[in-house]
């Protein structure tokens, strides 16, 4: 893998839980490039409570930190973004401008959804936005504790518009034996449009894609690969539309879901 794009990472220091200044930040993109990920999505924390001026705040922190790092002469560009808690109007923030899209460009949402329980009319808001030709990126669906439960929840995500973006830290256990399992299987079936690194910090959650691609590429085909780690997030550059997967048949399906009862099995 020679190249990456990295579409979920807190990078603007002082803002959210990322880092803690434009050092920290300036080291954590030394690091993304000295894996090839040569461009990065800066995906701060954002929810319904934050008040709109923080939108000003973010755009000028990103342009200072574009500097920082253009005099610094590190090889990585910055795209805007947001990572938007789920709330029940998500499409009105985006469509009045209260939040950046990825890019700014008007397509994609990147949304996460609370860890421990399924918001009610979850569905309707996918709809809304899709219905508004908006693409909801569902942040690390494998880390949600009601996914873990039933895994089929998935696919409401799936039919109703959204396409999945699992974190690298799923892959290498981070998060647990379980969420490794169940986003080893998601890779396997190809349910997955993106890994990304989620990185909060030079120490601890950092940039891991080539780490990631390491423990990955005797496992799935390079072609796949390639995909989830570059060829998707470029086409999110080049503004183009992504389709949500195809869910298998039924009978397919259910084969999908007998796995994932038995990988599942021993912990459960
Ligand atoms: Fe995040």
């Amino acid at each position: 893998m020679q190249e990456m794009i990295d579409i979920h990472c807190h990078l603007i220091p002082e803002f959210d839980d990322g880092p803690k200044s434009y050092d920290e930040s300036l080291e954590m993109l030394r690091q993304a490039a000295d894996q090839g990920i040569r461009q990065v999505f800066a995906t701060s924390h954002f929810n319904e409570w934050i008040p709109a001026q923080i939108e000003t705040e973010y755009f000028s922190k990103l342009a200072e930190l574009r500097e920082k790092t253009a005099a610094k002469n590190i090889q990585v560009t910055i795209h805007s973004g947001a990572e938007i808690f789920y709330h029940h109007y998500v499409e009105n923030t985006v469509k009045t401008g209260k939040v950046t899209t990825l890019g700014n460009w008007g397509q994609y949402v990147l949304i996460e959804f609370p860890m421990f329980q399924m918001p009610e009319g979850a569905e309707d808001v996918l709809f809304r936005l899709t219905a508004e030709k908006y693409i909801p990126v569902i942040a690390h669906p494998e880390r949600y504790a009601v996914i873990i439960d039933r895994p089929r929840r998935i696919e409401n995500f799936i039919k109703f518009g959204g396409i999945l973006q699992l974190n690298g830290g799923s892959v290498l256990g981070h998060f647990g034996k379980d969420i490794q399992k169940l986003a080893l299987l998601l890779l396997e079936n190809q349910w997955i449009h993106f890994i990304a690194s989620d990185a909060h910090a030079p120490n601890g959650r950092t940039f891991i894609l080539r780490k990631v691609y390491e423990q990955l590429k005797e496992k799935l085909p390079e072609e796949y690969l390639q995909n989830i780690l570059f060829n998707h997030q470029k086409q999110i550059i080049d503004r183009l539309i992504l389709e949500p997967v195809k869910l298998p048949e039924e009978d397919e399906k259910s084969g999908l879901f007998q796995q994932i009862k038995r990988r599942f099995k021993p912990s459960n």
